[in-house]
């Protein structure tokens, strides 16, 4: 069931049977349970054979939501995108939502918008997941980087002014979330420099954004997912109070799985 809330980009999704419900047994309280799957830089085909393998590893229950956090194809090449969806969609039968990363061109947004309707694809835009027991707000966009690219320099002569407007976008998209949703910010380059390591320190600042984390410190989303650092080491991390996490395929070797369960984080995170 879809129904329009007062936002840019609103959409909401029923579905009860992928929310469980935990009982607490000291106290007879109950939390409700969702757990959500995320992966990016699958860069199909590079990556996608060990992709589609890792999937038959893992058992995967109750996943409410799969998020994708862009460069599942390589260099643009849309047709790479089907067989990834394909798996993904056999493998957890979820609502996929997915963002852009700089290796699905701006060239080809328009097509994989077309031809993969069957996700939900946010362009500094929020969608609104919404069941009985839980509210989500997910704001996604490609996010930014603090020095652009060599070649988006040469190539993107305005590149600067549109990282500072989509910064100015992000904030107040998640400033825009009802207070009685839960906040996630999808992002595919890194919102901060803390899940960088492992990567060459000196293009940090080509890889992500910390004039993000001022943004995530004033309007605290609950998590915040990106990807693009393929080499971390350091997959997690909190940024007072905010749960970082970079799901990039060839850093993690699988699908991370969140728990996003109410009342659950402080046990489980
Ligand atoms: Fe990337």
């Amino acid at each position: 069931m879809f129904y329009s809330l007062p936002d840019t980009y609103s959409k909401a999704f029923i579905n009860i049977a992928q929310i469980g419900i935990l009982i607490n047994l000291n106290s007879g309280e109950y939390t409700r349970i969702m757990k959500i799957a995320a992966v990016s830089d699958i860069h199909s085909p590079k990556y996608l054979r060990e992709f589609v393998e890792s999937l038959k590893i893992r058992k995967y229950h109750d996943i409410a939501l799969v998020l994708l956090a862009g460069d599942i194809i390589d260099k643009g090449a849309v047709s790479f995108m089907r067989p990834v969806i394909n798996a993904i969609k056999k493998t957890f039968k979820s609502r996929i939502i997915g963002i852009y990363g700089n290796e699905e061109y701006d060239s080809v947004k328009n097509d994989i918008k077309r031809e993969f309707n069957d996700v939900i694809w946010l362009d500094d835009e929020t969608y609104f997941y919404e069941t009985s027991d839980i509210k989500v707000a997910i704001v996604g966009s490609r996010g930014v980087l603090d020095r652009p690219t060599w070649w988006q320099q040469r190539n993107i002569p305005n590149i600067r002014e549109i990282y500072l407007a989509r910064i100015k976008k992000i904030e107040s998209l998640l400033r825009a979330v009802p207070k009685n949703y839960k906040k996630i910010l999808l992002t595919h380059y890194s919102p901060t420099y803390a899940t960088l390591v492992g990567e060459d320190k000196r293009v940090w600042p080509m890889l992500g954004s910390r004039r993000l984390e001022k943004i995530i410190l004033n309007t605290r989303p609950k998590i915040v997912i990106h990807g693009h650092a393929h080499r971390s080491v350091k997959v997690e991390a909190w940024l007072r109070g905010v749960r970082i996490i970079n799901v990039a395929f060839p850093a993690r070797k699988e699908v991370t799985v969140i728990d996003f369960s109410e009342g659950l984080e402080k046990y489980l995170i």
